[in-house]
């Protein structure tokens, strides 16, 4: 009986412990109710960043509108005064016609009286010439202005709404099929849907964009326009083509001659609104270099022809990739880009293997260098990064043995790694990034480090037989896609005061 109430004793809790018990208990309500009122606020907040997301883009919305109809009104009074001058022209022609004529009637039969009055005619056709046109072109110059106002709102939206959004933009481009029909569909804006015949489901995958087939290259450049001119207020970008090889990535990036890619297109834009700029930003000249990552080496495209591919080292040490004894060269026109990026191009490891003949085998990287002063006098300096990256490929596919499966496995490589920083980007936690673990990401560091704005266009083949590969580039691009890269930064310095 004894050792019964002994053991019935064991069993119950002491008081002690039941205090505890209810302390801890009291403890979990209250944290719970802590953990609840964050959650409130949390969810306030993201309310609000969502509103004034939405807002942003209405009002960006509302400035391209204004945009459009102020290059309307440009396009109606230039149209305007070439009326006005062919008119002009045409009377002032007519009255020297009548002149002649008069003239060669019989000079000495003009009098005084007729003389001077063609004499006033003639002032007074040249005198209303003079007015109107002068008028024409302070309507021109008036709406001029007002574009230029609704240029720089624009411009201004349009750095806020990626400010707000601050992850990596992806935007998808399907190239023709090479033979039968294709297995991708579009149904609807910023959608590829992959057939897969031998599963039940289509996959689907949505993006910032999505470009089909019938895609032209202006329309894909006019999609990353805004992103590009942002350059040119401090944000550093860097645009990069992802895919399989012989999908697209060269043909978006560098173009043929007769369709230039995203590379002349940027850089040309950026240097023609860098003239255009009216808020007293003053801009040094500026400067092209282009390398390529060819098996982890880093080559420079623009040394002189002739000299050999040296191999340069990365330098991360400032905070920003430097990369030592890389060619850099001062653009000042369209047709010096063209010439320029031909040129590197030409520089570039290409081969031929059973799925591309000009496949790309190394990265290249076109970087235009930006450096200025505000009006206020403060130092603005960023980079514009343009990557054509080499194509991600399965070995069995492409036939590759002796250095041809060298250069694979150093592209499959990097390329892995680049995969695992935008994974470690995307992670909760933003512990260890493993940018050291290749030459492209250690390079690309300082534009993929979150104050800065990324764009990457995922290249798919449309062809039945690459849905394998082109499922894999999509996964990819998705997981891209989550990654936050915070909040944008401007790089401005301000002066010494
Ligand atoms: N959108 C397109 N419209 C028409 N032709 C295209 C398009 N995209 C690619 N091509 C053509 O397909 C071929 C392969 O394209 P490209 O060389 O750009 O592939 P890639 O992705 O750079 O391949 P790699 O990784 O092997 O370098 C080229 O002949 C190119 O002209
Ligand atoms: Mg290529």
């Amino acid at each position: 009986k004894c050792a019964a109430a002994d053991s019935d004793a064991a069993a119950r809790p002491s008081a002690g412990a039941l205090r505890d018990a209810a302390d801890a208990r009291d403890r979990a309500t209250r944290d719970a109710a802590d953990l609840r009122r964050r959650l409130d606020e949390c969810e306030g907040d993201l309310k609000g960043l969502r509103i004034h997301k939405e807002d942003a883009a209405k009002a960006r919305d509302e400035a391209e509108r204004k945009l459009r109809e102020h290059d309307a009104r440009v396009l109606r009074a230039e149209k305007s005064i070439n009326d006005l001058e062919a008119a002009a022209d045409a009377r002032v022609a007519a009255a020297e016609q009548k002149i002649r004529e008069l003239e060669a009637e019989n000079a000495a039969q003009i009098g005084d009286r007729v003389a001077a009055a063609i004499r006033g005619e003639r002032l007074k056709i040249e005198r209303e010439f003079r007015d109107e046109l002068a008028a024409a072109r302070a309507q021109v110059k008036a709406a001029e202005r007002l574009a230029d106002e609704e240029r720089d709102k624009r411009r201004k939206l349009h750095n806020r709404v990626m400010e707000l959004q601050g992850n990596i933009r992806v935007m998808c481009r399907a190239r023709p099929p090479r033979a039968g029909a294709p297995s991708a569909l579009f149904p609807r804006e910023g959608c590829v849907k992959i057939r897969q015949p031998e599963y039940c489901d289509d996959a689907d995958f949505e993006f910032d964009a999505v470009f089909d087939p019938t895609s032209s290259q202006i329309e894909v450049f006019d999609s990353v326009r805004d992103l590009v001119t942002s350059a040119l207020d401090g944000y550093s970008v860097c645009i990069f083509a992802y895919g399989q090889t012989g999908s697209g990535k060269t043909y978006t990036m560098e173009g043929p001659a007769d369709k230039r890619g995203v590379n002349v297109r940027a850089i040309a834009r950026v240097l023609e609104a860098a003239s255009m700029r009216s808020d007293g930003v003053s801009y040094e000249p500026l400067e092209i270099s282009m390398l390529e990552i060819y098996n982890e080496q880093v080559r420079d495209l623009l040394r002189p022809p002739g000299a050999a591919a040296e191999r340069l080292e990365v330098a991360t040490a400032t905070g920003e990739s430097v990369v030592k004894g890389l060619t850099k060269q001062s653009v000042f026109t369209a047709d010096e880009i063209e010439k320029l990026i031909a040129a590197g191009a030409r520089h570039r490891a290409a081969g031929a293997h059973a799925l591309n003949k000009d496949s790309s085998r190394s990265h290249s990287i076109v970087t235009l260098y930006i450096r200025g002063t505000t009006a206020a006098g403060d130092a603005l300096s960023s980079k514009l990064h343009l990557v054509d990256l080499a194509g991600s490929e399965r070995l069995d596919k492409t036939g590759a043995t002796g250095d041809r499966l060298t250069e694979a496995k150093a592209i499959n490589k990097s390329l892995s790694a680049l995969g695992d920083v935008l994974t470690a980007l995307a992670s909760q936690r933003r512990g260890h990034v493993p940018y050291r673990n290749s030459k492209l990401t250690y390079l690309l560091q300082d534009s993929l480090s979150g104050d800065s704005k990324a764009l990457m266009f995922v290249n798919v083949s449309t062809d039945a037989d690459d849905v394998p590969e082109t499922l894999c580039s999509l996964r990819f691009a998705a997981r891209a896609h989550d990654v936050a890269l915070g909040q944008a930064k401007k790089n401005v310095a301000p002066a010494p005061r």
